[in-house]
Order: structure tokens, then sequence, then C-alpha cells
């Protein structure tokens, strides 16, 4: 069967024939694959490997990419119970480490070794072929309104452990709200997908909220932000050595870029009590100057900074019941983060970075 390969650091992904895979254990399920969303981590685990020893699966010299995936089952192992024949499915990423207490609850996203893996990413075949055999436990169900747009759960995640990091920070503070500690005013950086769902999702709970990216205020992301009722900025209007003189100051701000200089300048946009958590992340050695009175502006403010990776499966629940949401609340608007949909026989454009392109979704070959 096909499938879009590479080997981590090779610098680019290629079509391959592979093995069919078969069920081998009772809980497993055979998923025929539909659709599967490139993200900027696909083009990470192309141009670099993530580790030399860990990158690829054990007896393998290639590895299947895609972790942003939807399909439909069609054959289950004697013991399935959670999925039929026929449903519509997400496949989770993360696999435990099956060494620390928090993979032992199912909880790999709190990893303490670090000695995860992850399809499509490190030492485990991703989604971009044919078929896949997955345990039921890593399959999640989705309605089949959702069916075009629901790679974007998996992205989707990403901002729903943020808000429940956010508000777990704040959840000793005397206010209510949708978010925890009644986030009022919030800003998201950055307008790739993670970032325009983010803000789907502050919105869809109610939250004044703002966008600030690099993108000109006529680009889709910005619509989509203002469509949805929140004010975008551009990062040209602000200036970073006193961001609250122009955009205010945040209870919760979400840092989407991945750019550390603006991480560290956002820490000056926090009100009192407030929250960054940082869903993007630079493998970049180099360092970013932080003044001395940015920090003791932390203490006196009672600030947190913190970081948060992957999602627990209450974060993937909250994903697709989110997405339906924002789909009938914001008419359009998850629609138009997927700009191109391509084939898999587009694998030598589908990696590539391109100034109007927000999310890119491969259809699979048989899948359509
Ligand atoms: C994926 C996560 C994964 C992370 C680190 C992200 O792109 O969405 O599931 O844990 O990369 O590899």
């Amino acid at each position: 069967m096909r499938a879009v390969v590479t080997r981590p650091g090779a610098g680019r992904a290629w079509l391959a024939d592979i093995p069919r895979p078969t069920i081998q254990r009772h809980d497993e399920v055979l998923v025929q694959m539909l659709r599967v969303g490139v993200c900027g981590t696909d083009r990470h685990v192309i141009a670099r490997a993530i580790s030399a020893t860990r990158g690829l699966p054990d007896g393998d010299d290639y590895l299947v990419l895609g972790h942003e995936a939807v399909g439909r089952v069609v054959e289950v192992g004697p013991m399935v119970s959670s999925v039929g024949v026929g449903d519509l499915v997400v496949p989770t990423v993360r696999r435990g480490c099956d060494e620390c207490a928090a993979c032992a609850v199912g909880q790999a996203d709190l990893c303490f070794t670090g000695n995860v893996r992850e399809r499509g990413i490190v030492g485990l075949h991703g989604f971009l072929t044919e078929l896949i055999v997955e345990q039921q436990d890593h399959l999640i169900r989705v309605p089949e309104e959702l069916a075009e747009v629901a790679p974007l759960v998996e992205s989707l995640c990403t901002p729903e452990k943020a808000l429940r990091r956010i508000g777990n920070a704040r959840a000793h503070l005397p206010m209510n709200g949708a978010v925890p500690g009644g986030v009022a005013r919030a800003l998201v950086t950055g307008s790739g997908p993670i970032a325009i769902l983010a803000v789907l999702a502050l919105r869809l709970r109610g939250v004044a909220t703002w966008m600030l990216a690099r993108r000109p205020a006529t680009s889709a992301a910005a619509r989509v932000a203002e469509t949805c009722g929140a004010t975008y900025v551009c990062l040209s209007d602000v200036d970073l050595e006193a961001p609250q003189a122009s955009i205010g100051a945040f209870d919760a701000i979400i840092e989407a870029t991945g750019a550390a200089e603006l991480a560290v300048a956002m820490l000056s946009a926090l009100a009192p009590n407030g929250v960054l958590d940082l869903v993007g992340g630079s493998q970049e050695r180099k360092a970013v100057p932080v003044h001395a009175s940015v920090l003791a502006a932390m203490m006196v403010r009672n600030l947190t900074l913190l970081g948060s990776v992957n999602a627990n499966s209450a974060d993937w629940q909250a994903a697709v019941a989110d997405l339906g949401d924002m789909r009938r609340q914001f008419p359009g608007a998850v629609e138009a983060i997927i700009t191109d949909v391509l084939s898999m026989r587009d694998v030598d454009v589908a990696f590539e970075r391109t100034p109007d392109r927000i999310k890119v979704v491969i259809v699979v070959d048989g899948g359509a």
C-alpha cells in the first residue's frame, strides 16, 4: 500500500510502497485513513533527526509521516468494544514510556522520563498511509459532520490543554468563568492553525480575545479571528518593549509562534495573576536577553510562565466537542483554516511553507 515516508533528517519526503498492516491483538482496530493534516512538526522531522537512535520504528529504515488524521474503521479485533466498523475515528499521537507514574495512568502527555514514542514523529509510523492498525484505547470517535475537518482535532488538542493548564494555574483566584480563574482578556500570539484554533476556543468561551501576529491585517488568519469577534493586531504596530501601551494587559496569553523574543516580550503584557503558556518552541541555540525588572514584575504581580505539550484524553474529547461547536457558532471559520487540499502524489510540495498557506490536508489514496 502507498505511504508518504521520510528518514528523519533526510530533508525530503517521498511516496513508498509498504506492507499492509493486519490486526495482531484482540483489542486492535484496522482503520482506512481518509485525510491527514501537515504540521510544522512534520517539517522538523523531515529536516532534522529528532533522535539518531529513537527516530525510526524498530526494524524499519523509514518513518511513515502524519499525526493529524481521520479515518474509518474497517475491521475490529474480538475484544474491541469502544468503536465499530464504519465509525469515523481520530487516532491519538503519543504512546507512553511504560516506566513513569504519569504514563502508567494514561497521561503520557505528562511523561516524566521523556522516553515516549509518537506516531509519525518519533519511533512509530504515522498515519499518511492507506491503512493503520491501532489499539482501541488510542482511537477517538468523531461525528460524521466533522469528516472533512477532523485532522484539526489533533491541532485543537494543544489549545485545549493550554486552557486546562491556564485554568489550573488560576484555580486559586477568587473569580469564576468559562476558563477557571476568570480569564476576562486573553491574547494569542501567532497566526497558524494552533493560534487560530486557540482564538476560536477562547471566543467559544466568551473571552475577549486578541490575536497578535506578523501577517497583514488583510490575511485569511486575521479575517477568521475578526469574524469570530477577536481583535487582530499586526506585530509591526506593537512596541515589544512596552506592549501594554498599545494592546493592554491580559489574564492569559497563549504563545504559539515559538519565537523566544516574543515569548519574553509578552511577559510584560500580563495582567496581575496572569499566565503565559508556551505551546510552540524553537530548537535554536541562541540567547534571548531578559531584563531583571521583567522577572521582578513576575514576582510582584504573581505571574505564571508555563509550557504545555501534547494532550490527554480529556483534551481530545474537548477538542471533538469544541470543533463541532465552533462550526455552529462561527460558520466557515473552521473550514477557512484548511487552505490546501492535496493528494499523496503532491508529496514534493505538501510540506513546503508558503505565505498564504494555513493548513494543508492530504486526501489519502482510496480514502476520498
Ligand atoms: C504534536 C504533539 C506532539 C508534539 C511533540 C506536536 O506537533 O501535535 O502531539 O506531542 O508535536 O512532538
